[in-house]
């Protein structure tokens, strides 16, 4: 079995300079995607669960799925990721359905009630050998109506704040704020990311692994398909691959993407719906989604520098 928590992976991500990617899962579809990408690359993974996809798909679904590639893949470091928990509740549940992560995202509150919300999770989940992500600052995006750099540069993490917050909670990964948001429309203009946050932390608290949320790329060949075959995201724009590869040399160890994977997925539906007007076999327009997500997953574990690094990581 190679289910596992995130300790070791970040260790070696840390230390050798990639991130691992964390990809979110809603269905069987995406998920094999995901996994075979991550089978041919020999790279450790994150599949992670938001609570919108245990509404979506409900949690004993999503989990036999995950069984599936984690026995089929002995070899694969795999760690399950409770994304963007917001109660103690949701953790502990997650906890006790196997979960070997969970993130309390606690970004909302003020300083102390996230330090107070955050150490609860965490005596809790270590006592069970799962590891916790918490968050810190706050990110544009769907998290607060907050769009473009201008506006995100009074969200970003405080370095002070996070090596008070990491000290006093025992968190064992943080998220940090640094110009990115979730969704596919994350810049008005020219995309900048703070490095000096990560490099702040990284100085005074160095070997601790920061996490990097809403880094996808908004890859211009699914926004192409998407516009050409009757979609609207003309002005979708993402993190450049290259601002996330410098990322991951950095201080930030898990890099979370799902809208590429959504884009992924949309962009060839839409293509079969509109060359094949008559198709109407779910696995023949689900099938090329599936593909087109192994391809692009594969493109990424280069971007982060992950390929070929499972076994140091188990
Ligand atoms: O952080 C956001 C992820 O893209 C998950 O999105 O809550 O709609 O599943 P979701
Ligand atoms: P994207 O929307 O950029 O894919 O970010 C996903 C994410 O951060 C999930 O927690
Ligand atoms: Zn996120």
């Amino acid at each position: 079995m190679a289910l596992v928590n995130t300790k070791k992976m970040f260790e070696m991500a840390y230390r050798n300079g990639y991130a691992v990617g964390a990809f979110n899962v809603n269905n069987m579809e995406i998920t094999q995607g995901i996994v075979a990408a991550i089978a041919e690359e020999k790279a450790p993974l994150i599949l992670q669960i938001s609570r919108g996809a245990r509404e979506y798909a409900s949690i004993s679904y999503l989990r036999a799925i995950i069984d599936v590639a984690v026995e089929e893949n002995p070899d694969i470091p795999i760690a399950i990721n409770l994304d963007h928990g917001d109660t103690f509740e949701i953790c502990k549940q997650c906890v006790e359905d196997g979960f070997t992560s969970v993130m309390i995202d606690g970004s909302h509150h003020p300083f102390e009630e996230n330090i107070r919300l955050t150490k609860q999770v965490v005596d809790y989940a270590h006592e069970h050998d799962v590891v916790v992500e918490a968050e810190l600052g706050q990110l544009g995006g769907i998290e607060e109506d907050v769009v473009g750099v201008d506006d995100v540069a009074a969200h970003l993490t405080d370095p002070d704040q996070a090596v008070e917050f990491i000290e006093r909670t025992g968190v064992d990964s943080l998220a940090v704020a640094i110009g990115t948001s979730h969704g596919a429309y994350k810049f008005k203009s020219e995309p900048k990311l703070a490095f000096h946050v990560i490099e702040a932390i990284q100085k005074r608290v160095p070997g601790f692994p920061l996490v990097m949320h809403g880094s996808s790329s908004v890859l211009k060949e699914f926004k192409d398909l998407i516009n050409k075959y009757g979609g609207q995201m003309p002005d979708a724009m993402g993190v450049p691959e290259e601002a996330v590869s410098k990322a991951a040399k950095m201080a930030i160890c898990k890099v979370n993407i799902d809208t590429d994977l959504r884009m992924a997925l949309t962009a060839k539906i839409r293509q079969v719906f509109a060359e094949k007007p008559a198709e109407f076999d779910p696995r023949k327009y689900l099938g090329p989604g599936r593909e087109a997500i192994r391809q692009m997953v594969k493109h990424k574990l280069h971007v982060l520098g992950c390929a070929g690094k499972a076994a140091e990581c188990l």
